[in-house]
């Protein structure tokens, strides 16, 4: 039977210039270099410098995509920004960005799901383009969470950083199996009674300012393997895979303890988890993309390989998309 998948392009990122390793913050809070790595697996994080803007790594990140797709801006009819830090309350920042790429044909828009906005936004396209609504999208994540931080919280500010990354995505035709290039499967999911265990202390109909992130931590910690297996099990369970048949793992990089423990319980191979959470900290909805695209560019993902993507975030917000490249 065809059926359309929207086939992986290309991806690109951006990490801004400066880096912030452990060490920079043990001058200015109680924490220690030894603390963040054991706890977190953390040593550095990127610090997007003034003027630099979740719409200007967009587009960096972009249009690097678009490179390795080889194509052009004007071949895209749709972006799916995923952001919890646009530039602005409104418009959309994939409309700015859709303007600084000078695109004015088909549409743009913004996706708020926290850290799991980029399987939401993978998931959102690929119904778009299986609809025939759109051709080509370009789905990113992109965050400047080191402007919503309260730098004076030891426990929230040492674990974020931003950047942004993105992937082109394309219609194609497939046979309905297992064997098809593209989007397999992908389970979301949400909770709203978790919002006090992770969430931003402001907005613009709330207080009117942008707040900061706060953060139980721990009770965070606590339902994130649970959550993230889940939808993983569910993904594996309606391909009729297990985890021997995938070839990369590529989860939301929150904390090294939280994705070591979760291949763990759901038997992935150590070696198929990429891990990029040492270098990048957590950059919320840019953090899969930006560890695809290391893992693209230094060839570990290649063309036909079963790839797990997955994340869990505020809200609570969780999911999983299986791809193969
Ligand atoms: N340096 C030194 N000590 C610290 C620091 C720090 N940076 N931060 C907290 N502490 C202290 C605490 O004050 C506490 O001290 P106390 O015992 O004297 O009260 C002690 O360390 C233990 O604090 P806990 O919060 O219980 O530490 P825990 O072992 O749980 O580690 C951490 C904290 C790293 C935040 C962990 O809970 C975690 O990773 N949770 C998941 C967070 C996460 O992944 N969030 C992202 C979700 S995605 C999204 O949507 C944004």
């Amino acid at each position: 039977m065809s059926v359309t998948r929207s086939v992986v392009r290309g991806t690109g990122s951006y990490l801004p210039a400066r880096k912030m390793n452990n060490r920079d913050f043990e001058g200015i809070l109680e924490t220690s270099d030894e603390w963040i790595q054991q706890r977190t697996g953390i040593r550095n994080r990127h610090i997007a410098a003034e003027g630099e803007t979740t719409v200007s790594m967009a587009e960096a990140a972009a249009r690097r995509a678009l490179d390795a797709a080889g194509l052009q801006p004007g071949d895209i009819d749709l972006i799916v920004l995923a952001t919890a830090t646009p530039d602005n309350t409104f418009p959309a920042s994939a409309v700015q960005l859709q303007q600084r790429l000078g695109i004015t044909h088909g549409f743009a828009f913004d996706l708020q799901a926290v850290c799991s906005g980029f399987v939401y936004a993978v998931t959102t396209a690929d119904l778009y383009l299986k609809s025939g609504m759109a051709r080509r999208a370009l789905v990113i994540g992109s965050e400047t969470f080191s402007r919503i931080l309260d730098w004076e919280d030891r426990s929230t500010c040492v674990l974020f950083g931003d950047g942004a990354g993105a992937l082109v995505l394309e219609v194609a035709e497939g046979e309905g199996t297992l064997a098809d290039r593209g989007v397999l499967v992908s389970h979301l999911r949400s909770d709203g009674t978790h919002h006090e265990k992770l969430y931003v202390d402001g907005g613009p109909s709330s207080t009117g300012t942008v707040g900061k992130l706060r953060m139980e931590g721990r009770e965070v910690f606590k339902h994130a393997v649970g959550m993230i297996t889940d939808v993983i099990e569910d993904s594996f369970s309606e391909l009729g895979i297990g985890p021997n048949d995938i070839d990369w793992f590529v989860p939301h990089q929150a904390n090294r303890r939280i994705i070591d423990a979760s291949a763990k319980k759901l038997g992935i191979a150590p070696e198929k988890v990429v891990t990029t959470v040492q270098d990048h900290g957590n950059t919320s909805a840019a953090s899969i993309p930006l560890a695809l695209d290391t893992a693209v560019r230094d060839g570990r993902v290649k063309r036909g390989d079963v790839v797990v993507l997955e994340a869990m975030g505020g809200g609570f917000t969780w999911g999983a998309v299986v791809v193969r490249w």
